[in-house]
């Protein structure tokens, strides 16, 4: 990290290695596929080290299962703060020295170790800064985008910082917002929108192509 005037800039080595990472969900986990399935396929040269599921009944945990990564379930009212959550799972992962923390589906808001500034990702399914924030998760975003009449929607993918949907935004993509979209209509091709920018987003970091500079993230050659 360096210091340029008041603004932070963080920039990332080449990885010429597979990039290890830890992924954390609260839900079906069809995320954390997309990863397992490109990199069995050969087309992210990386590994899922290890996953945090925020419920016990997550899909997620068996999808994990299935691929021999190692889990761990942390119910966040199990903790008395969000911070001793936080720490739970941090000890948890950090062990396994991940390149990245991947939010996929991570239903609670979640404080990054200490030194893993700008390497948590979250992909969200509306173009930030709209329809973001405490709340705004899963069908209810879908569910606000159309109730606010907007006629473009889509995928986020940003570094996390310490409140919901606030960080860095590292990559976009619209989807148009049909005269007969239902929330479950506008999902499925937001869906398919974060799972052409999710990675994409991770290869970059990979690359050494992302930069940061204060809230702006430029994507470099
Ligand atoms: C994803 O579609 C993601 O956009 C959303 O949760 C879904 C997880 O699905 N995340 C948020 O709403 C974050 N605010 P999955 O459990 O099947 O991967």
């Amino acid at each position: 990290m360096q210091q340029s005037g008041s603004e932070r800039v963080y920039t990332f080595p080449v990885l010429d290695r597979s990039i290890r990472l830890a992924v954390l969900l609260s839900g079906s986990g069809t995320t954390l596929q997309r990863f397992l399935d490109l990199i069995t396929a050969g087309q992210l040269c990386g590994e899922v080290c290890c996953v945090v599921s925020s419920r016990k009944d997550a899909y997620g945990l068996v999808r994990a299962s299935q691929h021999g990564v190692p889990t761990l379930i942390a119910v966040r009212k199990e903790y008395p703060t969000m911070e001793e959550h936080s720490a739970a799972i941090n000890d948890f992962l950090m062990p396994f020295q991940p390149d990245l923390i991947l939010l996929a589906g991570f239903m609670v808001l979640y404080c990054p170790p200490q030194g893993m500034e700008m390497r948590v990702m979250n992909v969200h399914p509306a173009l930030l800064p709209l329809f973001g924030g405490k709340g705004f998760y899963g069908h209810h975003v879908h569910e606000a985008v159309l109730n606010a009449g907007v006629k473009v929607s889509g995928a986020t993918v940003h570094f996390v910082d310490t409140t919901y949907d606030t960080g860095p935004i590292i990559l976009q993509k619209p989807v148009m917002v049909e005269e007969d979209d239902t929330p479950d209509t506008l999902a499925e091709r937001v869906q398919a929108a974060e799972r052409d920018i999710y990675p994409e987003a991770v290869r970059l970091f990979s690359q050494g192509r992302l930069r940061v500079e204060g809230h702006r993230v430029r994507i470099t050659s």
